[in-house]
């Protein structure tokens, strides 16, 4: 029996994890913009598990509500066992078409917020001698690819580098990095996916049910299904203009 913390928990790969960490007993603390639907999913676990289920409504790309969230982790009143850095969202289109207020709200939400939310979630959790930090990372981390891609190679990397530094303490770090995973991610980035084979795509709730065994293991990185390990393995082994991606 912990208390988590997931943003983005509101549709997709979040709710997932808030489902299957209430099924397993955790209370929550649920992060999302939109209040209505967070309300809804608290009501929902809480009645299903009997968990208790905080709702803080945030934009994660908003500083001074960020730092609410990360005070919340930093309350040691009200400790937070685990932390889900979730929250994301896609793009279209190549960089140089796009906005650049766009693409640093990308950076706000993928980078900035999961670095302050860690940072604040971490030192509590080592002076209690255990905790987990999750981050949800992709394989689009391994492949260049705009500046979505980008963050997701930072999430990867700074887990790597979060695991390394918590060694020895309680604390593990993990990087889920998910191929294509059934949400409302590519509609809400209004990418066009009905090309996709039904292999490529991911289940949510067995996706998370994986990670969540990584995490016991203590597992760094954790890579869903075979066909994406082994994709993974390869892209890190061939020249990067080869990996090219283009949404
Ligand atoms: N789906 C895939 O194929 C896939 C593959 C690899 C990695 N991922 C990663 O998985 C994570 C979850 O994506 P998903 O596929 O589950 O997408 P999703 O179904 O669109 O869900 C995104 C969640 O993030 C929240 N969110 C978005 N922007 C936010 C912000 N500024 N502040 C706070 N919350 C915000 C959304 O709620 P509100 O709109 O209410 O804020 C929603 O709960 C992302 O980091 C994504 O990059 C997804």
């Amino acid at each position: 029996m912990a208390t988590a913390l997931v943003t983005g928990a509101t549709a997709g790969i979040g709710k997932a994890f808030a489902r299957r960490l209430a099924a397993e007993g955790n209370d929550l603390v649920l992060v999302a913009r939109d209040a209505v639907r967070l309300a809804e999913v608290g009501t929902d676990l809480r009645g299903r598990h009997g968990v208790a289920v905080e709702a803080l409504p945030a934009d994660l790309g908003d500083r001074s509500l960020l730092e609410r969230v990360a005070d919340r982790l930093r309350d040691a009143g009200r400790p937070v066992d685990i932390l889900v850095n979730n929250a994301g969202f896609g793009a279209t289109g190549p960089f140089l078409s796009r906005d650049v207020a766009e693409e640093e709200r990308m950076l706000d939400v993928m980078v900035r917020a999961v670095l302050v939310l860690s940072r604040a979630a971490a030192p509590g959790m080592i002076a209690r001698g255990r905790g987990a930090i999750v981050t949800v990372s992709s394989v689009a981390g391994f492949q260049p690819g705009g500046t979505y891609s980008a963050a997701k190679a930072w999430a990867t990397a700074f887990t790597a580098g979060l695991a390394g530094e918590l060694a020895g303490t309680g604390v593990t770090a993990t990087a889920l990095c998910p191929g294509f995973v059934r949400t409302e991610f590519h509609r809400r980035a209004a990418m066009d996916v009905s090309h996709l084979p039904g292999w490529a795509w991911l289940d949510a709730d067995r996706l998370v049910a994986d990670c969540l065994a990584d995490v016991r293991r203590g597992r760094v990185i954790s890579v869903p299904s075979l066909r994406y390990k082994v994709a993974v393995a390869i892209l890190r082994h061939i020249p990067l203009r080869l990996a090219n991606m283009n949404y």
